[in-house]
C-alpha cells in the first residue's frame, strides 16, 4: 500500500516538473512516506526524520514533508515535535501535493492537510504514474477498511471502505501493460470485499476482467480477508490461469478466543474450512499468512493453539509480528498486556517453526520446472562453488511468489528482463531457490503462469 502511495507521490511529481534525483543530500524536496501499522515502522520513520533534521540544518531551503498514515494520525503534532518539517499530509491529499509545497515555499507557512475523503482519490490523467522499466506493478483498487479488528489502527487513518471503478483500474493496468509490465498486483486492505459497498462488479468478476487484458502474463493480489472470501473468488484459482497460484490469508492467531477478541469474524474450524476449498480448487496454491503474537490476554494454551494451525496448515510462508499498542484501536484498553521476555519468546518458536517448514517445502521443489517472470539482474547473491561467478545471474519469481536466481548462459539471448522462462530448480534456501533454465524458452510473449 505505501510502496502504491509512494509511486503516486512520484508520479503527482513528476507530472510538475519536478526530477527525482539519487539522494537527500542533493534533493529541494524530500518526502518522507510513513506506515503507523505496528509501532516499529512507525519509530522508524521518526528515526529518518531525525537524521534529515541535519540535513536541513545545512540546506535550509529544501522542503521536507511527512506524508503517510503517521502523518494523517499525528497532523500538527509533528510539526510541533519537529521543527523543520514543513508540511504534513495523510494519504487523501497526495493529489493536491505540488499545490501544498507551492504553497510553503512562497509563503514560508508550515502546514498540515489530512482531510479524509470518503470516495476513491483519483489522480487526474496529467499525474499518471511516470514509466519506468518495472516488470511488476502495484495497482491500487480500493482504499480504507470497514472491519475495525481490535488491534488495528488503519480504518481510523484511512478512512472507509471505497473501491476505485472497475474501468479506472483496467485503463491503469492497459496503460501499464503499454509500458511493458508483464504482472500486476492488486492491492486493498480487503480485496474480497471489492465492490461490494458501491454495488460493483465482486471481486472475482474484476479479476475476470483484468484477465481478458492483452500481454498480461500474471494478477496477483493482497490482501484477502478470510470472512470474505467467497466461494466464487476460490473458483477462479481453478479457472483462470493469468491469476497466480497464491493468496495471503491474514489468520492472526489460531485461537478461537484471540479471534473473537481480535474482532476477526470467523473462527479457526471456518477459516480451516476454507484452505481445504482452496486446496481442492487449486492443489499448488501457495498460502501465506500474518501471525500477531502476544495479543493481550494470550496464554500459553492460545499460543500453543497457533503452534499448532501453522503445523496443521503447513504455510509457504508467514509474517509474523509481536503485538504493539497502536492507538485508538481499542484493544490498547484490553487487559493482561504480554510482557516482552514472553512475546519475545512467543515469536521466536513461531518463527523457528516455520522456518523449518519454508526449508521442506522450497527442498522439495529441487528438479523441478517452474515458469519464472525475469525481473532483473540478481544482485544479493554470493559466490557459489557449483556456479562460475562470471555468468549473468537474473532474478524472478515462480508463480507461487518464490524468488528464484537463474544462473545462465552470458550468451543467452532469451533472457532478460520481463522474460517468462522455464527453470529447473537447483537449490533451496530459506527465503530464495537457485535454478538454471530449462530446456524450451518464451522470449516475452503473453505467457499463462
Ligand atoms: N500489532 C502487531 N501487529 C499488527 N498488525 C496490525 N496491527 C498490529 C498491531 N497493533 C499486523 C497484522 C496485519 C499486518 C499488516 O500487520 O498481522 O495483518
Ligand atoms: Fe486492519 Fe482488520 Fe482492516 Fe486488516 S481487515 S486493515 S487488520 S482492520
Amino acid at each position: 500500500m505505501n510502496v502504491y502511495d509512494s509511486d503516486r507521490i512520484a508520479a503527482v511529481l513528476h507530472a510538475h516538473g519536478i526530477q527525482s534525483v539519487d539522494g537527500p543530500g542533493e534533493a529541494d524536496i524530500i518526502v518522507v512516506n510513513t506506515c503507523s501499522v505496528r509501532d516499529k515502522a512507525e519509530q522508524k520513520a521518526f528515526s529518518l526524520l531525525g537524521r534529515l533534521a541535519a540535513l536541513k540544518q545545512t540546506r535550509p531551503e529544501t522542503v521536507l514533508v511527512v506524508a503517510g498514515c503517521v502523518a494523517q494520525q499525528e497532523g500538527r503534532r509533528i510539526l510541533d515535535r519537529m521543527p523543520y518539517v514543513d508540511l504534513v499530509i495523510g494519504p487523501h491529499a497526495i493529489p493536491r501535493l505540488p499545490e501544498l509545497i507551492r504553497s510553503v515555499t512562497h509563503s514560508g507557512d508550515r502546514i498540515v492537510d489530512t482531510a479524509q475523503a470518503e470516495a476513491y482519490q483519483e489522480l487526474s490523467s496529467a499525474d499518471a504514474m511516470p514509466a519506468s522499466d518495472a516488470v511488476s506493478r502495484f495497482v491500487t483498487i480500493m482504499k480504507g477498511c470497514d472491519n475495525f479488528c481490535s488491534y488495528c489502527v488503519v480504518p481510523y487513518v484511512r478512512g472507509r471502505e471505497a473501491s476505485r471503478h472497475p474501468e479506472r483500474i483496467q485503463a491503469e493496468i492497459e496503460s501499464l501493460v503499454a509500458e511493458g509490465v508483464r504482472e500486476v498486483t492488486l492491492l486493498g486492505q480487503n480485496v474480497n470485499s471489492y465492490g461490494h459497498k458501491e454495488g460493483m462488479i465482486s471481486f472475482a468478476g474484476l479479476l475476470r476482467r483484468i484477465a481478458a487484458i492483452q500481454g498480461l502474463a500474471r494478477i496477483r493480489f493482497t490482501t484477502s480477508h478470510p470472512k470474505d472470501l467467497s466461494a466464487e473468488l476460490i473458483a477462479v484459482f481453478g479457472d483462470l490461469d493469468v491469476v497466480c497460484p497464491h493468496i495471503h490469508l491474514p489468520i492472526q492467531s489460531g485461537s478461537d478466543s484471540l479471534l473473537k477478541r481480535m474482532n476477526r469474524g470467523y473462527t479457526r474450524a471456518e477459516y480451516l474450512e476454507k484452505i481445504r476449498h482452496l486446496r481442492r480448487v487449486a492443489p499448488d496454491i501457495a498460502i501465506t499468512t500474518d501471525i500477531i503474537v502476544g495479543f493481550p490476554g494470550e496464554i500459553e494454551n492460545d499460543h500453543d493453539d497457533t503452534i499448532d494451525l501453522l503445523k496443521t496448515v503447513r504455510y509457504d510462508g508467514i509474517f509474523a509480528f509481536r503485538y504493539s499498542d497502536r492507538p485508538p484501536a481499542p484493544a490498547v484498553h484490553f487487559d493482561a498486556k504480554i510482557p516482552e521476555s514472553v512475546g519475545k519468546r512467543r515469536l521466536q518458536e513461531i518463527l523457528q517453526l516455520q522456518e523449518g517448514i519454508t526449508r521442506e517445502k522450497n527442498k522439495a521443489l529441487i528438479g523441478e520446472v517452474r515458469p519464472v517472470l525475469v525481473e532483473g539482474l540478481s544482485r544479493r547473491i554470493g559466490p557459489r562453488a557449483e556456479f562460475d561467478d562470471a555468468t549473468p545471474r537474473w532474478t524472478g519469481r515462480t508463480p507461487c511468489n518464490r524468488i528464484v536466481h537463474i544462473h545462465s548462459d552470458p550468451e543467452s539471448p532469451a533472457i532478460g528482463t520481463g522474460a517468462m522462462i522455464p527453470v529447473r530448480i537447483r537449490e533451496a534456501h530459506a527465503h530464495s531457490l537457485i535454478g538454471t533454465p530449462a530446456t524450451q524458452i518464451d522470449g516475452g510473449h503473453s505467457h499463462a503462469a
